[in-house]
């Protein structure tokens, strides 16, 4: 069994680790942590998990006890991770962190987009970019992984093959992608109550959102040079779900653009790519680790659409974590996450 520690067990992304890792046969959860809710049984918080994790309560973070576990989540803002994974690898312990700590790979333009100066810039040369369609071989090997946004998994699996393959004009790529109200965390705040967020919709971070440059890294090395990309975040009435809808130009109108993405996912047990004239919902993949995909030319235009959808909190968070588990483990990528998308 591997031993499983996770920091920040009552946040959206913790607990939804511990649903997933409720069902995963080789994966023993050992420490939650929760500085506010510390000594409380983890079912009296979340009941849905009554039954699955009897006599575990959430813990005040402890490098010691966490440095005692084989792999160790962190479901925390960003900074939190820079505080502690130096102390973790030392031990031995594999972090597996789903905030940004780790995902840009320049200190420098981190701490331009975060506010602050990064935390621990001499672990950058270990962190692999944990998109597993991309990087596999390197997560294998890894010890460090910075689990990808839930914006820049669905943007990246959407504009992938056409840039790799070169295809695309890579200075005018636009995704506009739409959120459900969980990718913004547990936490209070006003623009996340319901009567705020229920019955509307609006666009956000317009000028800059802290995903653009975590994309544009991404879409870069998969051009193979500068791309520019018109990122727009909107925030949408519904829990789960991120729906992008990207553009591309792509001027060669010869090429089967649904073979090429039929064939660059072929192997990949978590991208659908569906039937041509497909136009995928977020409810197909709420609570399943897939990205799903179509991929169209209207009017057999040069303008390609590409739509991609997935739930936030699981390809686009702790289900992405725990698929970088299995292959940081040798295990099968698909432990743990077999579910079908609850639906309706
Ligand atoms: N929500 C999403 O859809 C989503 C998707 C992809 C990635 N992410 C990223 O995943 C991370 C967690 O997101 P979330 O939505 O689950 O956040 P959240 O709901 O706000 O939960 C944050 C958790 O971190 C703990 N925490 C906060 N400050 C801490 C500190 N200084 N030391 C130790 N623990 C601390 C909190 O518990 P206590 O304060 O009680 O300790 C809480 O359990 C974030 O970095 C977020 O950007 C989120």
């Amino acid at each position: 069994m591997i031993k499983v520690g996770i920091v920040g067990g009552t946040g959206y992304t913790g607990v939804e680790l511990l649903r997933l890792l409720a069902q995963h046969p080789q994966a023993e959860v050992a420490i939650i942590t929760s500085r506010s809710e510390a000594g409380l049984p983890v079912a009296d918080m979340y009941p849905n998990l009554r039954g699955h994790y009897d006599g575990l309560a959430f813990s005040v973070p402890d490098s010691k006890a966490l440095g005692a576990c084989d792999v160790v989540f962190f479901a925390t803002p960003h900074g939190v991770a820079h505080a502690l994974a130096g102390e973790l690898l030392a031990a031995g312990t594999k972090v597996i962190d789903l905030s940004a700590d780790f995902r840009l790979q320049d200190a420098e333009e981190w701490g331009k987009w975060y506010g602050q100066p990064h935390g621990a810039p001499e672990l950058l040369a270990d962190a692999v970019y944990g998109l597993p369609e991309v990087n596999r071989d390197k997560i294998r090997q890894a010890r460090l992984i910075a689990v990808p946004g839930c914006y820049p998994t669905a943007t990246q699996l959407g504009f992938l093959p056409l840039l790799e393959a070169g295809l695309a004009d890579e200075t005018r790529l636009i995704a506009d992608c739409k959120s459900g109200v969980s990718g913004a965390g547990r936490g209070a705040a006003v623009g996340s109550l319901f009567c705020e967020a229920g019955e509307s919709m609006k666009a956000y971070a317009v000028k800059g959102h802290r995903h653009l440059p975590e994309i544009s890294q991404g879409l870069r090395l998969a051009a193979g040079k500068d791309i520019g990309l018109t990122f727009v975040p909107h925030l949408t009435p519904m829990i789960r779900g991120i729906h992008a809808t990207l553009y591309a130009t792509v001027a060669d109108r010869s090429v089967d653009l649904q073979a090429l993405f039929e064939k660059r996912y072929a192997n990949e047990p978590f991208v659908d790519v569906m039937p041509a004239g497909s136009h995928p919902e977020t409810r197909s993949v709420r609570g399943a680790n897939v990205c799903r995909i179509a991929v169209h030319r209207p009017q057999g235009g040069d303008l390609v659409v590409v739509l991609s959808v997935i739930d936030n909190l699981v390809k686009g968070a702790s289900g992405q974590a725990v698929q970088n588990l299995n292959i940081l483990f040798g295990l099968d990528e698909r432990m743990g996450l077999g579910h079908a998308g609850l639906l309706p």
